[in-house]
């Protein structure tokens, strides 16, 4: 990242202390988040790839997104309208929320006094979800039905910001166009060249019973179907795309396109209390070459 020619066109305060040529890291954890798929970006081709803009409709942490630090534009979206505004400030006001995280404490009183407050500042609503994501149990982000966070305290010991990695990530997004909304709405963009990276909430169990009606409210069989409609209007602008998805046989079903399917095994946590270790697959699909 030629964070040095950045910082001339920006209007970003960075202090001296930034160390050029570091990449900046995701700065939120995220349920789903796809850190582990990156060492296998080579075989499914994206290492080779000379793609255009870049667009992910289902941001989430963004693990994808850090890791290839696009030069061109990126086109970045998610449903969760407090996720897209955190990375909107933190693209527009990096040191104003960062003066904001310095005042907040990891500690069991500040958390719940912080979860408790609605602030109308957006710095301030950016800096809370920072806080709350970094030091809540597991980070995941769950409210209640009334849309308050209802995450209890995760008792971490580790700093819940780094300064200059939020400036780096700061730079790396003035090449962002951001946008609140549903996947469908959020590709109007995307041309000949581009590449798009698609991670839906995965939707069914990653064994062989199928799950659909269960994760109804989260991301229905309706939604996968119009998330293959959306695949096919992808490829028809002659772009590219990659998708994740549950290794599941309905799942193939709707997706395989006459494109590369690979299958990735990966171990994972699975259960609650008595958490073990598992090995499931993962099905991606993919109109890149490998
Ligand atoms: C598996 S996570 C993405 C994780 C991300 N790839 C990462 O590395 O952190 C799926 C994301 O999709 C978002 N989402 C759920 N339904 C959506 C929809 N209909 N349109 C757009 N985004 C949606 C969720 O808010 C969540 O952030």
């Amino acid at each position: 990242m030629h964070v040095k020619l950045l910082l001339k066109q920006t209007k970003i305060n960075m202090p001296e202390t930034i160390i050029p040529n570091k990449k900046a890291i995701p700065f939120l954890r995220w349920a789903g988040g796809k850190k582990w798929l990156i060492k296998e970006l080579n075989q499914i081709g994206i290492e080779k790839c000379k793609f255009n803009n870049y667009h992910e409709p289902f941001l989430g942490g963004g693990a994808i997104f850090f890791h290839l630090s696009p030069q061109k534009q990126s086109f970045l979206s998610d449903l969760n309208t407090e996720l897209i505004d955190t990375y909107r400030c933190v693209k527009n006001n990096v040191e104003e929320v960062i003066q904001e995280l310095k005042k907040f404490k990891n500690t069991e009183e500040f958390y719940y006094d912080i979860r408790a407050k609605k602030f109308r500042k957006d710095v301030k609503c950016a800096a809370r979800f920072i806080y709350l994501n970094q030091t809540s149990f597991n980070g995941i982000y769950r409210v209640n039905l009334k849309g308050e966070y209802n995450v209890p305290f995760g008792y971490r010991k580790k700093d819940f910001f780094e300064p200059d990695n939020l400036r780096l990530a700061s730079l790396l997004l003035q090449n962002v166009n951001f946008k609140e909304g549903d996947f469908e709405n959020c590709i109007q963009n995307v041309q000949k060249g581009d590449l798009v990276f698609l991670d839906p909430p995965y939707t069914i169990t990653h064994n062989n019973n199928g799950f659909f009606k269960y994760n109804q409210k989260l991301f229905s069989e309706d939604d996968q179907y119009r998330l293959s409609e959306v695949i096919d209007q992808i490829k028809e602008r002659d772009a590219f795309y990659i998708l994740t998805n549950a290794a599941h046989d309905k799942v193939r079903d709707i997706f395989e396109k006459n494109d590369r399917v690979l299958e990735l095994k990966r171990a994972s946590l699975v259960g609650g209390l008595k958490a073990k270790r598992g090995n499931y697959s993962e099905y991606i699909f993919t109109n890149l070459n490998d």
